[in-house]
């Protein structure tokens, strides 16, 4: 069934949720109940969508074979990323590498988020139509949140990968997506099996203008 049937009393509040979520990064291996997967994927459902469009796809990695070749790909992304973009030193990125080896981003559950070219007026060339893409992109994390908070309403800890943007053909052949599908990004979900620990954000007044 669905939770949004239950009624709200039986629903965590909403700024306990966006207050207590955390990014997890170790998980558990046991797996999520099919019922959790389907509010998590209703909720991504029922993010706001450019032009009622919902041109997202989700695919839903269960199986054993392909979530241990996506951990090997997540371990190469980070890697990459470390050294192109975060610019890490060596004995920092061996670490990091070790962690990934031990299990660190070895999730239960993976949802791939693609978008659908085919449906964007300019066919995703970003020099036509850059606004028409920014808004997908915005559709598709919108719907990335509200999946990660519903998630975590229900204790199901996640993370946001953007590094797979990296790697982003060889991910592309393991998920076989449709043709013409852009990938966006993908959750990696499960119990926590870390103590979450909790990012400090800057005070509102110092990332708000009110004019
Ligand atoms: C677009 C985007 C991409 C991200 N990509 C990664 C990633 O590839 N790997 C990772 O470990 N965390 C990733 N994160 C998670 C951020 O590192 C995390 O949200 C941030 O450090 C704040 O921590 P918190 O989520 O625990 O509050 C990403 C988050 C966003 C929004």
């Amino acid at each position: 069934m669905y939770l949004c049937e239950l009624g709200v009393s039986q629903i965590k509040d909403f700024f306990n949720v966006v207050g207590s979520r955390v990014s997890v990064r170790r998980f558990r291996p046991d797996p999520l109940p099919d019922d959790a997967v389907r509010n998590v994927l209703w909720a991504a459902t029922r993010a706001p969508t450019a032009g009622g469009r919902e041109n997202w796809l989700f695919i839903v990695v269960k199986s054993e074979e392909v979530r241990k070749e996506i951990h090997k790909l997540l371990i190469e992304s980070h890697i990459r990323y470390a050294i192109k973009i975060s610019k890490m030193s060596p004995e920092r990125i061996e670490k990091w590498r070790r962690a990934m080896e031990e299990g660190m981003y070895l999730a239960p559950l993976y949802i791939a988020v693609y978008i659908d070219l085919r449906r964007l007026t300019s066919g995703g060339a970003r020099d036509i139509n850059d606004a028409e893409f920014i808004m997908e992109v915005q559709s598709a994390a919108a719907a990335m949140e509200n999946a990660i908070l519903a998630a975590w309403s229900l204790g199901i800890g996640s993370v946001w990968l953007g590094v797979p943007l990296l790697l982003e053909e060889e991910f592309n052949k393991l998920l076989k997506p449709p043709p013409d599908h852009k990938l966006m990004g993908i959750l990696a979900l499960g119990y926590p099996a870390e103590e979450p620990r909790t990012r400090n954000r800057k005070p509102v007044e110092s990332v708000s203008i009110v004019i």
